[in-house]
């Protein structure tokens, strides 16, 4: 049986896994490898993710975790950007596991703790020609806004995000 639910410590390990595998196989295609290896490192490292499981605030809600047999599958989190806007920050499935519906239960989880913080709007950024994020983004009624440079990436780096918005 698979449920969601806000991670905590023990969880920590299983998100950097699933995380790190995820965004390797999404980006390995769109992304050059010095690129991918500098996210993974900046934001799926244990230390970080252990506080991102232990520091929760309206501005991060911690990490969803979808857990089957007590193993982590899925994980995400979002927080608020304005009084009435929430934002997606990750959402990564493990790869043999996708179109099952575990995304759609951990975004759902995330919204509705946005809602209750007082959110209308919610947006994400995908990367631009990433054809596994992009289709479930529109699927769940996100619609295209506009391009930008990654955040905090290096104009070398050709990383481009896409902006997207659903009125939750
Ligand atoms: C994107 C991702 C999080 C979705 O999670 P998932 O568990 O595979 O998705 P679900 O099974 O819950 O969602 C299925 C929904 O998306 C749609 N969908 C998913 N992939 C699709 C595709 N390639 N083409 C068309 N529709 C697609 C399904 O039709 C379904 O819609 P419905 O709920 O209206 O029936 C997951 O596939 C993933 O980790 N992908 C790689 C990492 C990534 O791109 N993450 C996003 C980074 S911002």
């Amino acid at each position: 049986m698979m449920i969601v639910q806000l991670a905590n410590e023990k969880h920590v390990q299983g998100i950097v896994d699933v995380c790190t595998r995820a965004y390797r196989i999404t980006s390995q295609d769109i992304l050059t490898k010095e690129y991918i290896d500098r996210r993974c490192e900046e934001f799926f490292n244990e230390n970080r993710v252990h506080k991102e499981v232990t520091e929760q605030s309206r501005y991060w809600g911690g990490y969803f975790v979808a857990l089957e047999d007590g193993c982590v599958i899925g994980a995400g989190g979002g927080g608020m950007t304005g009084e009435k806007t929430g934002e997606l920050f990750v959402l990564y499935i493990e790869p043999d596991r996708r179109n099952e519906g575990i995304g759609s239960k951990i975004l759902q989880a995330i919204t509705e703790q946005q809602k209750d913080f007082g959110a209308k709007e919610q947006w994400v950024s995908v990367q631009k020609d990433n054809y596994l994020g992009i289709p479930f983004y529109e699927a769940k009624g996100f619609i295209y806004q506009s391009e930008m440079q990654s955040y905090e990436s290096r104009p070398e780096d050709h990383a481009i995000s896409l902006r997207y918005k659903r009125e939750i």
